[in-house]
């Protein structure tokens, strides 16, 4: 009989456990969403949220770099580049005289620029060995000189000067052909 009347109480604690949390729940629900202290935090914080992303959309105008080509004639060209985009192909997105025979494959040296401002040179990152080996082959090396494909926008470089040298060597227009070993 004890083991009953204990069951009986145990089940009743376990009903009630079980019910008071819903009960009040089900009452918050029921509250004006202007009044209800529990849901209004909740939404403010979901609106906040989609405020917040809004102003973490990329704006497009604050993700472009200015950069100015001067080519051999002194003749300056200033264009808009997106963060992101390697020179080479702003170039050919704006009809800048930039060659590009390998497409950035790093097989020529036909996008050689020259950064015509040491402080901005300095701010690239440093060129690779591979790089290096086709700057090796580049008409006119400068101690600024980089290849165009492997310089890519980022903000640093906002206002970067890059001059377009003379002449460049293409292998495959020189008529150049590689002797069997
Ligand atoms: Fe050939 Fe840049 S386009 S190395």
């Amino acid at each position: 009989m004890y083991i009953s009347k204990f069951s009986q109480l145990g089940a009743r604690a376990v009903k009630n456990f079980i019910e008071a949390p819903l009960a009040s729940t089900s009452r918050v629900l029921h509250l004006p969403l202007d009044q209800n202290r529990y849901l209004l935090p909740l939404m403010q914080k979901s609106f906040t949220t989609a405020a917040d992303n809004a102003f973490e959309e990329p704006n497009e105008e604050k993700q472009k770099i200015s950069v100015t080509f001067v080519d051999n004639d002194g003749e300056e060209k200033n264009i808009k580049v997106p963060v992101g985009m390697s020179m080479l192909e702003a170039a050919h997105e704006n009809d800048v005289e930039l060659e590009g025979a390998c497409e950035g494959s790093l097989a020529c040296s036909t996008c050689h620029v020259i950064v015509m401002d040491v402080d901005y040179y300095n701010k690239l990152e440093d060129p690779t060995d591979e790089e290096n080996d086709m700057l090796d082959l580049a008409f006119g090396l400068s101690e600024t000189s980089r290849l165009g494909c492997q310089i890519i926008a980022n903000p640093d470089i906002d206002g970067i000067r890059l001059a377009i040298p003379a002449a460049t060597r293409n292998f495959a227009a020189d008529g150049y052909k590689p002797k069997p070993h």
